[in-house]
Formats: C-alpha cells, structure tokens, sequence
C-alpha cells in the first residue's frame, strides 16, 4: 500500500515536471556579458596584442607610415583635442574654465605613457612599419604596428581590397567602399587594385579586449580606415555601454563629405544618413551619467593629428603613374 502511493506521488510529480517543462516559454538569450570579446573572435588574434599590464591603450586603424602614431607620441593629438569646435564634446565642455579641460585632455599628453596598437591593412607598408616600430621600442615605447585590418570582423584570413595609385612602395592603401567614392575629387587615381588575404580585427572586440584586460584603462581610438569606419562605429555604438569606455574618439569618415557621396551610401547597404544617425546617438550616450568619452572628433578631411589629404594627394607619393 506504502509503496504504491510512493508510486503515485513519483509519476504525478514526473507528469508535473514535464507539464512545467512544456508549457514554459523558451528563455530569451542573455545579454553578452559587458567587456567580453563575441565568443565567435578568434581569442588568440586579440590575446597576441599583448594588453596585459597597459593602463592607457591607444588603438590606431590605419597606420600608413606611422604618421598619426608620431603626432600621438609628440603630444599632437593633445593639441588638436582641446582646440575642436564645441560640438564634438559632452555639453558641459562650452561652460568650463581652460584648466578643467586640460584636466580631460591631459592622458593625451602623455603618448609615451599609452600601448600603442596601430593596425595597417596594405601589406606594402609594413616593412616601413617594422622599422619604425623596431625604432620606437629601442626607445622604449610599447608600440606595436599590426598587420591587419581594423574593422567589423576578428578573422585570420579575412579579404580585403588593395589599391595602388602611385609608383612608391607607400602609395597603396587598402580600402572598404571603392576608392574612387572615397576619392571624389578623382586625384589620386587608382593605378591597380587586387584582393588580398589577411587578419582582420573587430573594433568592437578589440575595445572588448582591452576593458576585459583592465577595466580602468583610458583608451583612445582613432580611425582613419578609408570606409571600414561605417561598419566599425555602428558595432560599437550599438553597445553603448562599450563605447562609453572609450575616453576619446578621432574618426576620419568617408565617402560622406557631399550629398552627392552620401547619396552612394546605400549601395553598400548603408543608410544614407548614418554620420548624422553615429552622431546622435553617440552623443547622446557621452551625456549618460559615467560615460567616459569626452570626445568624439570627426572630420571628412583628416583625424586629429593627420596632414589633410588636399595636402598628401598632390605629392610625389600620389603621382599618377606607375
Ligand atoms: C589599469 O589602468 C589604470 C588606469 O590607467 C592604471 O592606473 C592601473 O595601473 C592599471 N592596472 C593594471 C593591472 O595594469
Ligand atoms: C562588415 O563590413 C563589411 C564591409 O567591410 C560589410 O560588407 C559587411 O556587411 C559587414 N558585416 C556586418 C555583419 O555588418
Ligand atoms: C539627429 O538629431 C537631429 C536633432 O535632434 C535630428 O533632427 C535628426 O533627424 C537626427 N538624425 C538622425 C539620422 O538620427
């Protein structure tokens, strides 16, 4: 008898269980844990950055010849920092005295204080990378050139479109929408252009990266990516609390200058009004309580720190034929 209504109990609680069990609705996926890399980024290609013990990190897309890592290290971007018009800053920038400003700018005078990450995605430049980087370490600044893209994807092998358009070694640059939308003005012309293989590495997870390697560090970004920015910010901005570890941001966009370029946007599946939409919602984020970005530098012509490309494309660098 005892153990018939055991019996009785056990298959009515396993009935229960399996009723509960039906009729519960499917959880809704949590959200990514903050400061965690997507788990689809090869962890490898972001560990092999070697972040670890870097307080200030200034990560750099496009490093050309090493110009902006140059301007960064001589206190340039410090410069440029506190002279923007007001609307590239938090709105109580406009109500404060020139030495509380200093006080925001001031990581940014200290370049040899920042690892330096500076991602370059034309294979032709980096052996003058490899050079000037062996220069800067013997100086002993942890700087490192990357031979990758800095964009929307962290991938080994990742294809990316590289573009000749004069006979030097540097004259080539590696580009996201066609050069010739990026280069309205039709100088310089692209001589060759050819896919090529390499690492590719997400914005988002780079930042992911070094918040998870020390939650305090002051990073600085800049990106001057000849198109991948599109893609690159619209990750980041879409995890607010992300950016918002960002302390200054210096973005050179392109293709958006004119309503004419702005106009092709949409052929790469962009909205046309996505620089306004970046804005936006990026400062509406730097107002939140604890945000840390107090900059959000942006320019059609030149990043902070940059020589402005009306310059560079009438130099020998940029002749018109191989
Ligand atoms: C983390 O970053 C902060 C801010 O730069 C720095 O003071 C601290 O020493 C860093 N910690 C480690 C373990 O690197
Ligand atoms: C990543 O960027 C490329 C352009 O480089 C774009 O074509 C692609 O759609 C982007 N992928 C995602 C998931 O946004
Ligand atoms: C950006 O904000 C301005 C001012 O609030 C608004 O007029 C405009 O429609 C917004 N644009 C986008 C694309 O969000």
């Amino acid at each position: 008898m005892g153990r018939l209504w055991l019996l009785g109990c056990a298959a009515a609680s396993l009935l229960l269980l399996l009723l509960h069990a039906a009729l519960r609705r499917p959880r809704a996926p949590s959200p990514l844990p903050l400061a965690h890399p997507h788990p689809a980024a090869p962890a490898a290609l972001l560990h092999a950055l070697s972040l670890r013990g870097c307080g200030r990190v200034f990560i750099d897309g496009g490093a050309h010849r090493g110009e902006a890592v140059g301007r960064f290290l001589s206190g340039g971007f410090y410069g440029c920092a506190l002279a923007a018009p007001d609307r590239v800053y938090p709105r109580r920038w406009a109500s404060l005295g020139a030495a509380p400003r200093r006080q925001l700018m001031l990581p940014l005078r200290e370049g040899r204080s920042f690892c330096i990450r500076s991602f370059e995605a034309a294979p032709e430049l980096l052996p003058a990378l490899r050079v000037e980087e062996a220069r800067l370490r013997r100086r002993g600044v942890d700087a490192r050139f990357v031979d990758g893209a800095l964009a929307n994807r962290t991938a080994r092998a990742a294809p990316r479109l590289v573009v000749r358009y004069g006979r030097r070694q540097s004259a080539a640059s590696a580009t996201t929408l066609r050069f010739a939308d990026v280069h309205a003005e039709g100088r310089p012309r692209a001589l060759s252009e050819r896919t090529v293989l390499g690492a590719s590495y997400s914005l988002r997870d780079v930042v992911a990266h070094v918040v998870e390697m020390n939650r305090s560090a002051v990073l600085a970004v800049r990106l001057d990516v000849e198109g991948a920015e599109w893609w690159a910010l619209s990750d980041l901005v879409a995890d607010g609390a992300l950016l918002c570890q960002v302390s200054y941001l210096f973005v050179e966009f392109h293709g958006s200058a004119t309503a004419a370029q702005r106009a092709k946007l949409p052929s790469y599946g962009l909205r046309e009004d996505l620089f306004d939409f970046l804005k936006n919602r990026t400062h509406e984020l730097m107002e939140r309580p604890g945000c840390r970005l107090k900059l959000y530098w942006r320019s059609f012509w030149a990043s902070c720190g940059d020589e402005q490309r009306f310059i560079w494309r009438d130099s020998a660098d940029a002749s018109s034929s191989l």
